[in-house]
């Protein structure tokens, strides 16, 4: 395939519980953004059912995009290329996107590109933004992935660390749940922390050890931290309940208010500052004036805050993507693709979707 200076790109992205289509011209104008939430389908569930999301996703797939192209004012013959968001995800959701953009792109006779939707997160801070100067450190905190990444060109990255258990945006939908706070539990905690004592609690600071060259690692860990939430809340199980359920000596209703935005406050500053702690380490080996930020959790008011605090330390190139770019959207995997575009490069249509398999 030729290369092509400023693509006009079909982005779908439906790994999740979100269905969505966008258009972006040359990796960043967005030209049309539509996302169909799933969440008062998974509500009553307190998550979201696999089997739920993949029908949802067949019968909103083809309006989502008709949608985009509406929005964009563009007919199909003005699309370049089709890319999706094939790995990692749900693999009945991401079915659904997958074949979708392989039957428009055969349709149309245009490149089709599947695009890893970790990596889309990174570069979500670039829409609507010149493009920034590589190389770049990057941080990816989602619901499924908290990681560092050196990237020395947008297609060249290399993972230096991530989580051993749980991803932060899971601990903060977690959290929630001890709290009492319902689903989607990340932006409840996040609103209801506001209102808290930050220092009222004191709950443990992961520490992961080193590595074998004796620095320290820069990996994450949250389940600790959750364990100790869940204590906090309910006190500590008897131990003769081994093999049963766990009796608690308390319930998340017992909790009045001030005590429960304390807690969340108090696990907010705990879990927030494990990732910003990894961070500074990263950037005190790595030289790069750039650092790119993506995926749900970087919504949070906290870690938002503490990154342009850093940033202006530090003197660096902050890339956070706008609110409405956070959360899953198919700009980012339009904007991602566009890299690939104008190199000329593709997919071909026996690509399949990857459930597992995430950037290493
Ligand atoms: O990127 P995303 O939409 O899905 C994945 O790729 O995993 O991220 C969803 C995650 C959820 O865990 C959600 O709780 C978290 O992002 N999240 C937040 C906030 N908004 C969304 N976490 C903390 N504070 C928020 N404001
Ligand atoms: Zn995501």
């Amino acid at each position: 395939m030729l290369p092509v200076a400023s693509p006009t790109v079909l982005g779908i992205e439906s790994s999740c519980d979100e269905t969505a289509a966008a258009v972006v011209r040359g990796g960043r104008d967005v030209l049309s953004d539509v996302v169909a939430t799933q969440h008062e389908l998974h509500e009553r569930y307190k998550g979201v059912v696999p089997e739920i999301a993949s029908r949802a996703h067949v019968e909103r797939i083809l309006p989502v995009v008709r949608e985009a192209l509406r929005q964009a004012n563009l007919g199909w013959e003005a699309i370049d290329a089709v890319a999706v968001g094939h790995r990692p995800g749900l693999i009945g959701s991401l079915l659904v996107g997958v074949a979708a953009a392989k039957a428009i792109a055969w349709s149309l006779s245009k490149p089709f590109l599947g695009v890893d939707h970790v990596a889309a997160h990174l570069f979500s801070g670039l829409l609507d933004r010149p493009i920034c100067a590589f190389p770049a450190l990057g941080l990816v905190v989602s619901g499924g992935h908290t990681s560092l990444y050196r990237i020395d060109a947008p297609t060249d990255l290399h993972r230096l660390g991530g989580t051993i258990d749980d991803a932060i945006g899971e601990a903060f939908d977690k959290a929630a749940t001890i709290l009492g706070l319902g689903y989607p539990g990340g932006p409840k905690l996040d609103a209801l922390a506001r209102r808290g004592d930050d220092r009222a609690h004191a709950f443990p600071v992961p520490y992961l050890g080193k590595d074998s060259e004796g620095e320290r690692r820069l990996d994450f860990s949250f389940s600790g931290l959750k364990t100790s939430l869940l204590y906090a809340v309910r006190g500590v199980p008897d131990r003769t309940s081994r093999g049963r359920e766990p009796h608690f000596p308390r319930s998340e209703a017992d909790l009045d208010e001030a005590t429960r935005a304390n807690l969340a406050a108090s696990f907010e500053r705990v879990a927030v500052g494990h990732v910003m702690r990894n961070l500074e380490r990263a950037l005190d080996r790595q030289r790069v004036g750039t650092l790119l930020v993506g995926g749900g959790a970087s919504a949070n008011t906290r870690l938002r805050q503490e990154l342009a605090t850093l940033a202006g330390q530090r003197s660096l190139d902050l890339r956070l993507p706008q609110l409405r770019w956070c959360l899953d959207n198919a700009a980012m995997i339009a904007g991602y693709a566009a890299f690939r575009v104008q190199a000329g490069e593709s997919d071909p249509l026996s690509l399949a979707p990857d459930p597992l398999s995430a950037l290493r």
